[in-house]
């Protein structure tokens, strides 16, 4: 029997045949395709929980999401799974665990998070991409090589263990979305329960937000330009937002601003 696949099975394999360079499709036996049934028994939309983890977020995942029955809210299950969760390693596997957020199925790999968890400065981004996605980590990409670049001009690195000059880095969603698109509201609500939690456990001194995906979910506000270099508060800490390496690489000229940002959050932990 042909084996089932979702429309983000579908959709990634496709994606990654492009990576590879296929761009024409072209069988051994002609088809008239004038003279098939109408749907294909290979191929199903399914919803959460439908049981199929041949791709979704890599192994020792599945789905347990109800089918049928009272319909659920996702953000609310967060909220109440988070809020049970005592240490970042079961945050880690109830992220990986969550069944609610479409983006799972279609993922490699859950992005937990990377770097030293006892670090005064937490950086939060926005999701993973191809690279993160690939490797499991956050920002190993061309922006997370200049992430890297940044903070080691003031002297941090996340391999650091002396917690003064080391950094501690996540993301809003913990799977990439398709084609690098922009998180939905409700992607990001559904998760925003772990985060908070994750913020809360790691008990950083301080939180750099990156971009504006990190602004929007953690203050409820965009406009990176106005907000970037500005002190504010995200439960309790002091946040500092940021351009995202992202958007510095292709705007090199707002580096000016990143480093006036870098030496604003030096100064503050050189302070206390
Ligand atoms: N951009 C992000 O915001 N996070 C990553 O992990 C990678 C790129």
């Amino acid at each position: 029997m042909e084996p089932e696949l979702t429309y983000h099975q579908a959709m990634n394999l496709l994606e990654w045949q492009f990576e590879l360079g296929v761009d024409e499709v072209i069988g051994e036996a002609p088809v008239n395709r004038y003279d098939l049934p109408a749907t294909s028994p290979a191929f199903r939309e399914i919803s959460p929980g439908s049981g199929n983890t041949s791709r979704g977020a890599g192994p020792g995942t599945s789905d347990t999401a109800p089918n049928a029955g009272p319909k659920v809210d996702p953000a609310r299950e967060a909220h109440g799974i988070a809020a049970e969760i005592d240490s970042l390693d079961s945050l880690r596997e109830a992220v990986a665990a969550f069944p609610y957020c479409e983006l799972r199925r279609g993922a490699r790999k859950t992005v937990f998070a990377d770097g030293n968890p006892e670090a005064r400065v937490m950086v939060i981004g926005e999701a993973p991409g191809r690279d993160e996605d690939f490797h499991g980590k956050p920002f190993v990409g061309r922006a997370g090589q200049l992430l890297d670049l940044m903070f080691e001009a003031i002297g941090m690195h996340r391999e650091e263990t002396d917690r003064d000059r080391a950094l501690y880095i996540t993301n809003i969603l913990p799977w990439r979305p398709p084609r690098n698109r922009d998180p939905k509201p409700e992607e990001m609500g559904m998760m925003l329960p772990f985060v908070h939690r994750h913020i809360e456990l790691a008990e950083p001194e301080i939180l750099i937000l990156m971009g504006n995906i990190s602004c929007q979910a953690l203050l409820g506000r965009r406009g990176i330009t106005r907000l970037r270099g500005n002190w504010t508060d995200v439960l309790g800490h002091p946040a500092l937002p940021m351009f995202h390496p992202a958007y510095l690489l292709r705007n090199p000229r707002a580096k000016r601003e990143a480093w006036a940002d870098l030496l604003t959050l030096r100064s503050r932990l050189e302070a206390s």
